[in-house]
């Protein structure tokens, strides 16, 4: 009976370590296996001692084996063999002629790094493994692990150098992925402030295309996301391997194709004016790359990685594993719009009446309120509050919000200060500077150099006593300029360049150091909307704010790019005044709602000045969100019709994990010709359940039943009204299951 019983604990155990260890290695092949999801990911030992990438996509069979990886032969004496062999982490040596993924020079003059397997660990949910170049004591840790539920691999690297001497890394990424030759289309995100968020895509050619941020900062140019789709990918079809840098400083995505056609991408530190001296015994952290694989197209890979995020990345989770989730976003009122600077005890305070009778839960005064600011010349870095216009400090203000039902959010920009302040008064040498050379503004700021050890205790120090001292729920934490000039003269001219990477660590302590003695505090993302969005961010931010256009036409198609790459619960939209400040365009309050609903809704109108019928309209509206808002921003979302290349019309659809609902949102830009909205056929019900349609706003077509299975509504699909034409309108429905 006992044997029986041990017997049965060994059989669970084996079972709960092939789940928890997605990890093997074969010692006879010294082929390193990752499975998880729809996914397998495998490499190996080559020959010569190289870490070679042998398979990334569908999960292969179980029992499927690899033989020892074997380096690509020499393809003529112009490309080696070094550099053909699709390498994991390929250091800069011995003729290699692609993107290198470490390049470092030694103290004696020597530039030629070689790394070779060396050792390696199996860990919880993957495995470490040990490079080491072939005659110096530098040594490379390459951290791997997969989620065992989607696929998604989390790569990184340390970087350690047991030399005497110094070195200095000129190079340095967090990890290379390669794809077998085919014809590539790459999809990335580029923009402008005001207008992030678009979706490039181009073909894959002989050579590189680098997306990269030289701005100290993750920036509103590019983001850190890519995604390669083979042969005829769409939507919703075909192979798509896809990647994301945890990353919020300089950053450098290489997306190459060889003289063989084979595809490798490696990202980390931008290498551009870097250089990080590492001294003996000492390590460099890479950051962050993440990687994940779809068959299903673009739709596939951002459901994968919205859920991923939601489970993994994101702060204020409840749960564990896959269930893990933050609470959908509090629907916040943001005075930015409505007074700009002008904020005071009174204003401030009717305005919040007037958004606790809309429904909102979470009111944010935003800048303006501290030191002497008046406009954008002065008062950055001064973090006291302004007494003419609070004389009594933000405690009046916070308790009325209290006593409204909602909680009390406020706008701070820590990392800047103003030539006008106090602070830069009594400190001029904490900004990046070069001694005796210009300091550039921006915004008429500059940036102060969070590097430095005085600076990160002055920011935790005045944050941490504005959190101590007041009942504060959340913070819009505002970046509003790049780099310039980027000196730290506090090191030896040799090492000042590691201001890239200090920065960014200090600014994540602070962070870190924050949540630890604030754990309830929330906080946003936000640089000029949005210039520092990137899952490095995310492990602090709980929502970031994609941009300052809130233009609702603009936004459709900013959160259709946005959601490739990150999920809705992060993306804050608010609905503003008409006509817009940045298109001049009108539009209704129902099409301005509408757009903000797929996202996590917020008000940034003023509010004071809306009649009884645009107050009513948006406290419906706000009522509707909050009933279906776990699925909109937690669901599968299903892009049906894209607004870009200027269509005509867009869709979205959102299904929750236990398909009990699903919420679709229909936009018409302007119709032509009369033509109708296109039959929406949906995704990702469960056919053989019966749902229920509710319209939100708007009307379904004549012909449109009640009630109707998955199936039909899938294969079938809706029509909407008839009369649902002309320009800038907006519907949306529900779907419930019986
Ligand atoms: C940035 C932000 C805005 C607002 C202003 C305040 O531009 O993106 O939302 O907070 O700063 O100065």
């Amino acid at each position: 009976m006992l044997k029986a019983f041990s017997c049965a604990v060994a059989l669970l155990a084996a079972s709960v370590i092939s789940v928890a260890q997605p990890a093997s290695f074969d010692s006879a092949s010294k082929v390193f296996r990752l499975d998880g999801g729809n996914v397998s990911y495998v490499f190996g030992v080559n020959a010569r001692g190289e870490l070679q990438q042998l398979y990334w996509g569908g999960r292969i069979g179980a029992k499927d084996a690899f033989p020892q990886a074997k380096p690509m032969p020499e393809w003529a004496s112009f490309d080696s063999s070094y550099t053909t062999t699709p390498q994991e982490y390929a250091g800069w040596g011995a003729g290699l002629f692609v993107e290198p993924a470490l390049k470092v020079s030694f103290a004696d003059g020597n530039r030629d790094l070689v790394l070779h397997y060396e050792s390696h660990t199996m860990t919880a949910n993957g495995v470490d493994v040990v490079l080491k170049d072939i005659n110096r004591p530098v040594y490379v840790t390459l951290h791997y692990s997969m989620d065992a539920a989607n696929g998604m691999l989390t790569r990184s690297a340390t970087i350690e150098n047991r030399e005497e001497k110094p070195i200095t890394i000129e190079q340095a990424a967090a990890a290379a992925w390669a794809l077998p030759p085919a014809h590539y289309t790459l999809n990335y995100l580029t923009g402008r402030w005001a207008g992030e968020w678009t979706l490039t895509q181009e073909a894959v050619h002989p050579g590189a295309r680098v997306i990269e941020s030289r701005r100290g900062t993750t920036g509103h140019q590019a983001n850190p996301w890519f995604a390669l789709q083979a042969g005829a990918a769409d939507e919703n079809h075909g192979e798509v391997w896809f990647g994301a840098l945890a990353w919020s400083g300089s950053w450098r995505i290489t997306v190459e194709q060889d003289q063989l056609d084979e595809v490798r991408v490696t990202g980390g530190f931008n290498p551009f004016d870097f250089g990080y001296v590492l001294h003996a015994g000492e390590k460099l952290e890479t950051p962050v790359f993440y990687g994940g694989y779809s068959a299903h197209g673009l739709g596939g890979a951002s459901r994968l990685l919205h859920h991923y995020e939601i489970a993994h990345i994101l702060p204020h989770r409840i749960g564990t594993g896959e269930d893990a989730a933050p609470k959908p976003r509090p629907v916040i009122y943001n005075s930015w719009e409505a007074t700009e600077m002008n904020v005071t005890e009174a204003g401030q305070e009717a305005l919040a009446e007037k958004a606790a009778a809309l429904g909102v839960d979470r009111f944010v005064m935003d800048d303006g309120w501290f030191g002497q600011r008046k406009t954008d010349h002065a008062g950055l870095g001064d973090w006291y509050v302004n007494p003419e216009k609070f004389p009594h400090g933000l405690k009046p203000l916070i308790d009325k919000v209290h006593s409204l039902g909602m909680d009390f959010g406020l706008w701070v920009e820590p990392e800047m200060v103003n030539p006008d302040s106090d602070l830069y008064r009594k400190h001029p040498d904490w900004v990046l500077n070069f001694p005796g050379r210009p300091r550039s503004e921006q915004r008429n700021q500059l940036v102060l150099n969070l590097a430095r050890p005085d600076v990160r205790e002055y920011v935790l120090g005045f944050l941490d006593k504005l959190l101590t001292e007041n009942d504060i729920a959340f913070l819009k934490w505002d970046y509003n300029r790049n780099w310039s000039e980027p000196g730290w003269d506090q090191l030896p001219p040799d090492e000042q360049k590691k201001v890239y990477v200090a920065f960014i660590q200090n600014l994540y302590w602070i962070l870190d150091e924050l949540h630890k003695r604030h754990p309830k505090v929330e906080l946003e993302s936000c640089s000029g909307g949005g210039g520092r969005v990137d899952l490095g961010i995310l492990e602090y931010a709980d929502e970031v704010w994609p941009s300052d256009n809130t233009d609702p036409f603009d936004r459709l198609t900013q959160q259709d790019g946005f959601t490739y790459a990150y999920t809705p619960q992060v993306m804050m939209a608010w609905v503003t005044d008409v006509p817009h400040w940045l298109n001049l365009r009108t539009t209704s309050l129902e099409y301005r709602m509408l757009s903000s609903m797929q996202g996590s809704l917020g008000i940034g109108a003023n509010i004071a000045k809306w009649n009884d019928e645009e107050t009513a309209t948006a406290k419906r509206l706000i009522a509707e969100y909050h009933k279906v808002q776990p699925t909109i921003v937690q669901g599968d979302l299903y892009r049906l019709i894209s607004p870009r290349n200027g269509s005509e019309f867009s869709a979205t659809q959102t299904v929750n994990k236990d398909k009990s609902q699903s919420v679709v949102f229909a936009f018409i830009h302007s119709t032509q010709e009369g033509r109708l909205f296109p039959r929406l056929k949906l995704e990702g019900l469960d056919p053989k359940a019966e749902y229920t349609l509710t319209a939100i706003e708007g009307k379904a077509g004549p012909q449109t039943p009640a009630t109707a299975s998955g199936a039909w509504w899938m294969h079938h699909g809706f029509d909407m009204d008839m009369m649902f034409r002309g320009d800038f309108k907006a519907a949306a429905f529900r779907l419930d299951r019986k």
